[in-house]
């Protein structure tokens, strides 16, 4: 068996009907909707994309050793995506799981777990990128955010692009089986906002501010406050857009 890409015109989450087909799908499989109408966001949120605006688009890892690798693989994939796509954007990965350009969201990535057996199968990581929503489409969301079609004035067509993201995901899978603290360095090195000073929002809206210190090996975020390193893993905190250094 190989890893084969499927595009189907609609579907509810291409997460959840990547897992309906997980125990059928090769490792590095892909699934991509034209249409998502019930897509699933982090922490229970929603995922709106009017038809034909978004990038909609789950991949099934079964060879990851932690679960954030797999988001790992799919950022690092999509970033090389809207950077040949787009040349000149100044897209930038935000820790843990989110493609920014400026201080608005591009992207979001939702990485789920599938357990069987009591133990991990593997995950699948899905990626929301917003290709052709205009301001007022996008003025609708609860956080700033942007567009291909916002930053550009052009249009993305939805297949091409799926096309590219998978073939650069079976690259990027590849390499991880080879060398898997490649990724994981190339990833680090993807945390753009490290070194920076940022406001960390907790779950109850205690804020806190630090420097982005580094990484840790299981991908929780570490974070200078007064010369003490403290740590969150992506469920514990959010960065604040508002914060951002990028202009
Ligand atoms: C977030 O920023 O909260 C993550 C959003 C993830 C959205 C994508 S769209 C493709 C895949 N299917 C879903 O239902 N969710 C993810």
């Amino acid at each position: 068996m190989a890893a084969e890409l499927i595009i189907v015109e609609r579907t509810a989450s291409t997460n959840t009907a990547a897992r309906q087909l997980f125990d059928t799908l090769d490792d590095g499989s892909c699934f991509c909707a034209l249409e998502q109408y019930s897509g699933r966001g982090r922490l229970g949120r929603k995922w709106v994309t009017p038809p034909g605006t978004a990038l909609c688009f789950s991949a099934v890892f079964k060879d990851v050793t932690q679960a954030f690798h797999a988001g790992a693989i799919i950022a690092l994939a999509a970033l090389d995506m809207l950077k040949t796509s787009l040349p000149g954007l100044q897209v930038f990965f935000k820790w843990p799981n989110d493609l920014y350009v400026g201080k608005n969201k591009l992207a979001g990535i939702l990485s789920e777990g599938v357990i069987s057996g009591g133990k991990l199968a593997g995950v699948v990581s899905g990626i929301g990128i917003n290709l052709n929503q205009n301001r007022d489409d996008l003025s609708k969301l609860d956080n700033p955010a942007t567009s291909l079609f916002v930053e550009s004035g052009c249009r993305f067509e939805t297949v091409p692009m799926c096309q590219k993201l998978f073939d650069r995901i079976q690259m990027l899978n590849e390499v991880y089986h080879r060398a898997p603290e490649q990724i994981i360095a190339k990833w680090q090195k993807a945390n753009a906002l490290i070194g920076h000073t940022l406001e960390v929002i907790r779950p109850d809206g205690a804020r806190l501010t630090g420097i982005f210190s580094g990484i840790a090996p299981d991908g929780a975020m570490l974070l200078s406050v007064n010369g003490a390193t403290v740590r969150f893993d992506c469920g514990d905190v959010k960065i604040d857009p508002a914060s951002l250094p990028h202009a």
